[in-house]
Parts: C-alpha cells; structure tokens; sequence
C-alpha cells in the first residue's frame, strides 16, 4: 500500500507513554508508515506560548493522518488548549464525524455487543458561539449558543446511515427534542428527510437522558447512533464506563471527504497525576491507530491490531508491557 505519512502529536503527560504503543502495533503489523512528530500541548504552551500556528495546519495538510495521544497540562487555563489545538484542529481540517466504537464484553449472564457513536464534530455548543455581557459585575449575563446547520447535521446523520448499512442496519438519533425545540426540530427533520435515502435501516429515537439509562442497563439496543457534539461528548464517556474503562475507548476525528488528514486519538484525557509511572493503559490508543490504519485502506493490519487488543484487554502490566504483549499478538495474527 506503499508508506504512510503519519503526523505524531504524542501531547502530554502519558500521551506520548501510549501513543509509542500505537506506534509499535503499527510497526508490528507491518505497515509502512513515515512518522513527523509535532512537540505541541500543554507542556509547549507553557514553555513558549505556542499552540497551533497555522504553519503547522498546513504541514499536516500534506499528511495522510494525524496521530494524537493526549493534550492538557495542569496550569494551562482551562480552554487555551481544548480550544486553541484540539477543536482547532477538528473545525480547520473540517473532521466532522467523530467516530467512537464501544465493545461490550460477554459477562454478567449478557452476550457481547458492540456499538458506535456518530458524534457531530464541527457545530453545536462547540462552536463558540455567545459571550459576556456586563462581565464581573453582578449583572452579568453568559450565553454560549448551540449552533446547528442543516448541512453539517445532514452530513454528519448522512455518514451515520451509511455506516449501520455496513453493519447491523440500525441507527439511533439521541438528543433532546422536547427540551431543544429549535435545535432538535431541525436534528429531527434531518434525520427523517435521509432516513428516506436508506429504507433497509430501521430507526430509533432516544431522548439523551433516557439513553445514559440505556447504556447502563440496556446497551445492547443500540448498534449505530449518531448525536450531537456535547450530548456525543458526554455519552461517549459514559459509553467507556460501560464498556470497560476510559482505557480501552478510541476515537476516529474524520473528513469523510478525505480533503483533510482525518485525526485518531484516544477519548481519555493526559492524566497528569499518572504520567511517568507506566500505569496508563495504552489500549485506547492502540486502537485508535487501528482505526487510522482501517481509514487508510490498510484493513487487514487493522484487523489484527483490533483482534490482538481485544484479545488482551485484561493485560495485567506496565504501558511497555501491555504494547509489547500486543505487538507480538499482532505478529502472530
Ligand atoms: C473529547 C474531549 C474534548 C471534547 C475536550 C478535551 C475538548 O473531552 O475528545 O471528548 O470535549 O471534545
Ligand atoms: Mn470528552
């Protein structure tokens, strides 16, 4: 398939400790890959006030993917980085899918299920949208709008049946109509306006309060849902709870359009209070490097990372160790 130009942002505390992990199954797959490593996050910004130049844009730009491990250092206010790198990085390149795939485990007398989040990557409460008014004084007033395009939520609902095509045919709109009657009406009436396109999917709908019961109590309703960014960013934490840990959630950050670089990346945070000690759990960053090698046409090596992570998700070890066991899991693949 010849050799892969991958952008590195290993990021902060342990981003860079799992992200070598991913690194590793990649070379242990066999796959080609040509890696230019980006010394960007929390740790950058503290040093010299960098956070995401646009130079920088446009040298991944000529990258096939972006592999992120983790960004945020304590000390950095709250936003400089989750605004200035990561949604930056998510509205520029345009990746409006994000893409987070859960597996539940067989136990507990329930079978194993598997389910995917469409997460909408680009609008929303995300958008930054609002501002102050008579900021510091007791009259202030904050408002953060939600801000929801017919096209974005189109492509976004539209990539969502596509993918429960390829899989079980059923796809689940989560938000929260009856509270959001702008905003949902116009989620709503998207949805049923595709649904048309697909009649061999068959749909649900789940107010976003009802589906955290759900995948607690009944995940295995669910085979595809798409959502909108902040109820997606929620569900998705909630949808690692459930399904094994924070440890073991990927994430795909994707231009289906394939203009951009699309960006993988693990859904847990840098963990600063652990970094160093080789206690975090590389999986999720494993996996979501499985899913880069999937979105760049390398399915077979992605199929072996997947089943070799998969087959160890109990590993007892340090960071190295649990990458190493998988490595060789992957090589016997
Ligand atoms: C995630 C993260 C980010 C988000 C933060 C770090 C901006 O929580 O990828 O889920 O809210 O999208
Ligand atoms: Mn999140």
């Amino acid at each position: 398939m010849g050799t892969h130009r991958i952008a590195v942002v290993g990021g902060d505390g342990i981003g860079p400790e799992v992200v070598a992990e991913g690194l590793k199954a990649i070379d242990a797959a066999g796959v080609s890959s040509e890696l230019t490593h980006f010394d960007l996050g929390g740790g950058r910004y503290l040093r010299d006030g960098v956070v995401l130049p646009d130079e920088v844009l446009e040298e991944w730009r000529s990258h096939d993917a972006i592999y992120l491990g983790a960004v945020g250092a304590p000390g950095v206010p709250p936003g400089v980085i989750e605004r200035g790198l990561l949604l930056k990085m998510r509205f520029e390149l345009d990746l409006y899918v994000n893409q987070r795939p859960f597996l539940l485990t067989p136990g507990d007398g329930r079978p194993g299920h598997d389910f995917v989040v469409i997460r909408e990557n680009t609008e929303g409460t995300y958008a930054g949208e609002g501002g102050f008014l008579r900021k510091s004084t007791p009259q202030e007033i904050a408002t953060q709008g939600s801000v929801n395009t017919r096209m974005g939520v189109e492509r976004c609902i539209r990539y969502a049946f596509e993918l429960a095509t390829s899989r079980d045919d059923h796809l689940t709109l989560v938000h929260k109509t009856n509270v959001l009657t702008f905003s949902g009406d116009l989620w709503q009436r998207t949805f049923d306006d595709v649904a048309t396109e697909y009649p061999s999917v068959t749909t649900a709908y789940n107010h976003v309060d009802a589906a955290c019961i759900y995948f607690v109590q009944d995940p295995q309703r669910y085979d595809v849902i798409v959502t909108d960014n902040l109820f997606g960013d929620i569900l998705t934490d909630l949808g690692g709870a459930v399904s094994g840990g924070i440890g073991l959630a990927a994430s795909a950050n994707l231009d289906p359009t394939r203009t951009s670089p699309s960006m993988f990346e693990p859904v847990h945070g840098s963990a600063p209070d652990i970094a160093g000690t080789g206690s975090a759990n590389p999986i999720a960053a494993i996996l979501s490097a499985a899913m880069m090698l999937d979105f760049l046409g390398e399915t077979g090596a992605a199929s072996a990372i997947t089943d070799a992570c998969n087959a160890n998700l109990g590993a007892q070890g340090t960071t190295a160790e649990v990458g190493d066991l998988i490595a060789a899991a992957v090589r016997i693949n």
